[in-house]
């Protein structure tokens, strides 16, 4: 019994990707095309997902565990329907509508939460990990979500979708956590 749950716990560490906080350069890197999907693929999506949800995200993508890829988690359902578990390779917005404004966080940002506008809803084409294409519609959330996540695969962060004036906000307090040793 104790073997079992230990060899769980440690299971559970072992599947835990260090996320890397702005500025890192890898973030604001286009990711590669994934072409190849194998068996590492799936388990850097599991990864990314136990990483995701120990972090409470709904929205993980490769750049921000330091991998230069184009794929991302999300969960919008945070664990409540299996559906909304979602892994999307090589995203492509094919179309949006409508405006949607509200509060965004980003596990790269830890405790910054800023207002960004996004559109209401978005159609994205993405491969899953079998590599066979498919089409998500989605709104509110979902497509907060995949607009966010895509973004981070164009090497974009949601720090360049606000106003000049509440970046360089954001970047101050980032420079005075930095002083301070509280942000790695
Ligand atoms: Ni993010």
């Amino acid at each position: 019994m104790y073997e079992k749950s230990f060899s769980a716990v440690r299971d559970f560490l072992m599947s835990l990707l260090k996320i890397v906080h702005w500025p890192e350069p890898v973030l604001e890197t286009p990711g590669d095309l994934v072409t190849e999907f194998d068996e590492r693929l799936k388990l850097l999506a599991e990864d990314m997902f136990e990483t995701m949800y120990e972090s409470r995200g709904v929205g993980l993508a490769a750049p921000q565990v330091g991998v230069q890829k184009r794929l991302f988690v999300m969960d919008c359902s945070f664990r409540e329907d299996p559906e909304q578990r979602i892994v999307m390779i090589n995203p492509e917005v094919l179309m949006i509508e409508g405006e949607q404004s509200g509060e965004e966080g980003c596990l790269s940002f830890p405790g910054i939460f800023i207002n960004v506008n996004r559109s209401l809803r978005a159609v994205v084409r993405a491969q899953n990990l079998q590599g066979e294409w498919f089409e998500l519609d989605g709104m509110e959330l979902t497509a907060r979500c995949m607009l966010h996540e895509t973004d981070h695969c164009d090497g974009i962060v949601f720090l360049d979708k606000t106003t000049p004036l509440k970046r360089e906000l954001v970047k101050r307090k980032i420079r005075k956590l930095q002083k301070a040793g509280e942000w790695d």
